[in-house]
């Protein structure tokens, strides 16, 4: 993708997340049957992040993520990162009223040029966001280059169901189903059939292995939850930049 359809599809991008922010975190536990909460409980696990340390939530929309890690972890700081200005208003609300806005910073940048200086944090977290970024390369660099040494990448991402018997009545609840009731609650039907449709062009969980490991990632595992349809990767920063 070159430099100008990258720019457009970022815009377009922050443009849908706007326009549906209101139903964003309704729609997503109704959707999932609240499985969302736990896939992020999961995913923030994987992070191991030290008490006090310090986290990064890339396309941190609504900061469910982030204030899942300071749920988890003791004197953590999070940089909740995202360049939707509306969704991070919503997670910086949602900070105040759990009384944890002194431990969220949120910063509206763009994942593919962040604001820190190299080997920042102990952990960094994307949940449902790589599938969204324009220029998905730049950004898992990105967030390899602000890791520690030896820092933890944790991805959390929707996947399809590997087993023909879930994917079939997966697909159907996924083309079918979700674009409507996301439709009907959020007016913005064509949000929730982006979704389904950017899972289906997004890499395999294999590809996404080799697109973390091409970034600077090392190491990269994954493990599938909730019969594949959600991914969690996790990599290291192993210290060389390449
Ligand atoms: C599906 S939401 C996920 C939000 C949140 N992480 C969660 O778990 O609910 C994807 C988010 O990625 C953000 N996003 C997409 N492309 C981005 C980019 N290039 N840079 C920064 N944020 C981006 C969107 O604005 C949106 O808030």
């Amino acid at each position: 993708m070159g430099p100008d359809s990258a720019e457009v599809k970022r815009a377009e991008v922050r443009q849908m997340f706007a326009s549906i922010v209101h139903r964003y975190d309704l729609l997503n536990r109704l959707l999932s049957f609240r499985r969302d909460v736990f896939w992020r409980r999961v995913a923030v696990t994987h992070g191991q992040i030290p008490p006090g340390g310090r986290a990064l939530d890339l396309c941190a929309g609504t900061a469910d993520v982030a204030l899942e890690i300071v749920r988890q972890v003791s004197g953590v700081q999070v940089m909740a990162v995202d360049n939707c200005e509306p969704m991070l208003v919503r997670g910086l609300q949602k900070a105040r009223k759990a009384g944890v806005a002194d431990q969220i910073r949120f910063v509206a940048a763009p994942a593919e040029l962040l604001p820190f200086p190299d080997d920042t944090f102990d952990g960094a977290f994307v949940a449902f966001g790589v599938r969204n970024i324009a220029d998905q390369r730049r950004g898992l660099e990105e967030m390899a280059r602000v890791l520690k040494p030896e820092g933890r990448a944790v991805i959390l991402e929707f996947s399809t169901p590997s087993s023909p018997l879930c994917r079939s009545p997966y697909r159907f609840y996924a083309h079918r189903l979700l674009p409507w009731i996301g439709g009907l609650l959020s007016g913005n039907r064509a949000a929730y059939e982006y979704l389904p449709a950017s899972v289906d062009g997004f890499a395999s969980p294999e590809g996404l292995r080799i697109l973390m490991e091409d970034a600077g990632l090392s190491g990269v595992s994954f493990v599938p939850l909730t019969f594949g349809i959600v991914t969690i990767h996790q990599g290291r920063n192993a210290g060389h930049r390449g």
